[in-house]
């Protein structure tokens, strides 16, 4: 679709679904929705853009982003990787659901040259809601895309510009459903016009050109087996024994533990036999805030990731270790 021309910025917007695209039988229902209706066509039409703007769109998944896969997650990569290359394209947004939308920004971010702006956007109301988000979080995350000074991938929600590496869903029905905990956000939006506090996400855990050459490469099917465990009082001991007892090839688990990264002992005893048997291991926390402190005590920590995005970033390292670019992981 060409919304608007002729324009000396061209913004490209990529739908995937998520309630920002959902559909209520009833204008007063914002739970009991269907998520992924919409085309980003729709979601688009009648609404304002920035000036000076090209904007056209595609639908490239259209899915409720619980059900985010590794297929769905290259599929994406694909899109944005050769949009990037596009001399023609000047920014992007991505409308997402916001059940894994954190997920996807840490791994965009992980993988993607930060040449360009890949703003993702979503809605916590579903597009048949008498006081929808999803337009005013549309609009705005077009005028992040269109801003000259933003660059690499950043979340746009509720007026709110959060960090990739930072950003997590921590409501689960406000409008403002996201936080960018210590690290603050980025910056906000205000009548259309992005105000910045920084540019620049975190570096954690990035990967060289040649990782993100592996992972188009790998069948999504064959990107490796990371688990996340969850540590808590009475926990079970023998769980992880059988995940790797069904057979499928574990290659890591991401331990979600207590507090700094604790876990207990049950499950620490099975980690060590996991391990033995070539299990990598990755320690995090279930805490909301605050990185893993206290390196070179226990299981190696997920620098500043939360137990999803580390499980991401323990999947690409061992894919990239075993494309024999071990030496080759962050930049
Ligand atoms: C989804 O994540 O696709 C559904 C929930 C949402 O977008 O808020």
């Amino acid at each position: 679709m060409q919304v608007v021309s002729p324009k000396s910025r061209h913004l490209l917007v990529l739908g995937t679904g998520g309630t920002i695209a959902g559909e209520a039988g009833s204008r007063s229902d914002n739970v009991g929705y269907k998520a992924a209706q919409r085309s980003v066509d729709d979601l688009l039409a009648g609404l304002p853009l920035p000036a000076g703007c090209a904007v056209r769109c595609e639908q490239v998944l259209q899915l409720d982003s619980k059900d985010m896969d590794a297929d769905g997650w290259q599929r994406l990569l694909w899109r944005l990787a050769e949009a990037i290359d596009d001399p023609e394209v000047q920014g992007i947004v991505v409308t997402h659901g916001t059940d894994t939308l954190e997920e996807t920004a840490y791994l965009l971010h992980a993988l993607l040259p930060d040449t360009k702006p890949v703003v993702l956007t979503c809605a916590m109301r579903p597009a048949t809601a008498l006081m929808s988000d999803g337009p005013q979080n549309l609009v705005d995350a077009l005028a992040v895309a269109a801003d000259p000074a933003a660059a690499g991938v950043c979340v746009v929600c509720a007026g709110v510009i959060h960090d990739p590496v930072s950003v997590q869903k921590v409501h689960t029905y406000r409008p403002d459903a996201f936080d960018s905990g210590d690290s603050g956000p980025m910056g906000h939006v205000r009548e259309g016009c992005p105000v910045w506090g920084r540019t620049q996400a975190g570096a954690a855990a990035r990967f060289s050109p040649a990782v993100l050459k592996a992972v188009l490469a790998c069948p999504a099917a064959q990107w490796p087996w990371v688990v996340v465990l969850l540590s808590h009082g009475g926990v079970c001991g023998t769980m992880l024994e059988a995940v790797l007892a069904q057979g499928g090839g574990l290659a890591g688990v991401v331990l979600a533990g207590t507090g700094n990264g604790t876990l207990n002992r049950a499950l620490d005893a099975s980690l060590h036999s996991a391990a033995q048997r070539g299990v990598r291991i990755w320690r995090s926390s279930r805490c909301v805030h605050g990185p893993v402190l206290g390196h070179g005590q226990g299981w190696p920590i997920a620098a500043g990731l939360n137990p999803v995005k580390a499980r991401l970033s323990l999947m690409l390292t061992l894919l990239a270790e075993r494309a024999g670019l071990a030496g080759d992981l962050a930049r």
